[in-house]
């Protein structure tokens, strides 16, 4: 294992301080019988992120965080394995194992450097987790390596468009205006104790996926319901109805 990049040294930092703020919304997740997905709880019924026959099949967590996505894939039957680079949100996950009664693997690590053999399994998912705080360049690739071929890859991430018109104040909505260049953008760090988070454009998304042996399936633009609501500032119902404030990637990797 080599020594970790500076950008997950930083946010392991961060997530560390970060983890006791999650800790309660994990909980409540877990306790949710019907998944519900991303910053405004749209149903799995409308965006369908979990294949339908996950029972007896191998899945794995990018950035699992409190592992409430793990658990929901282990109750349907997967055998589930769940990385986390931080492990002060991996100490919420394993206390929940313990509440609900299920075990599976919890890995600390860096999902850009899975220490588990080639093509351990048929799905992976990242819901907030190595998909928008690991570098694409390195943890896309990493995904492929550990899927079967014919395996899928599934993440929902905030939009591209929304990284262009988040503020850098924290705590400040997205409003219409475009606050930072598209071109170069990739890696974006926001002033203060932020972590560093990564935006490749649509383009370069695809670029990657495809280059890792990914063909795309399939890229949702999520809609919240109207009357939606969320805990997170940095949007407004009223923005997220308008404009794409989070993208599902659906991809599968080549038999
Ligand atoms: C927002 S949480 C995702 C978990 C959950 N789905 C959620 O939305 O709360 C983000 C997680 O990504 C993890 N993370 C950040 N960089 C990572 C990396 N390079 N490898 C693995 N996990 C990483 C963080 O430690 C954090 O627990």
């Amino acid at each position: 294992m080599s020594e970790l990049p500076p950008h997950v040294v930083r946010n392991r930092a961060v997530w560390d301080a970060w983890a006791p703020d999650y800790a309660g919304p994990g909980e409540a997740s877990w306790a949710r019988s019907h998944p519900t997905w991303g910053i405004w709880g749209v149903p799995e019924s409308e965006l369908a992120l979990l294949p339908d026959d996950l029972a007896g099949k191998d899945a794995i967590e990018l950035g699992c965080g409190t592992a409430y996505v793990s658990a929901w894939m282990a109750r349907r039957g997967a055998r589930v394995v769940g990385i986390d680079n931080s492990a002060a949100q991996l100490a919420t996950a394993r206390r929940m194992q313990q509440r609900h009664g299920l075990d599976f693997p919890l890995l600390h690590g860096n999902a850009e450097e899975v220490p588990l053999p080639d093509a351990s399994f048929d799905f992976a998912i990242s819901e907030y987790g190595a998909c928008l705080w690991a570098d694409p360049a390195r943890w896309v690739p990493e995904a492929a390596r550990l899927l079967r071929p014919g395996g899928r890859l599934v993440f929902l991430v905030n939009s591209y468009l929304m990284a262009l018109c988040t503020p850098d104040e924290e705590g400040v909505a997205a409003t219409d205006r475009l606050r930072r260049p598209a071109f170069g953008l990739y890696r974006l760090e926001y002033p203060g104790d932020s972590g560093v988070e990564f935006h490749p454009s649509h383009g370069d998304w695809i670029r990657l996926l495809r280059a890792a042996g990914f063909e795309i399936e399939d890229l949702i633009e999520v809609r919240p319901a109207d009357g939606a609501a969320t805990r997170y500032p940095f949007v407004t119902l009223d923005w997220a109805r308008r404009w794409p404030c989070e993208e599902v990637w659906k991809v599968r990797r080549r038999s």
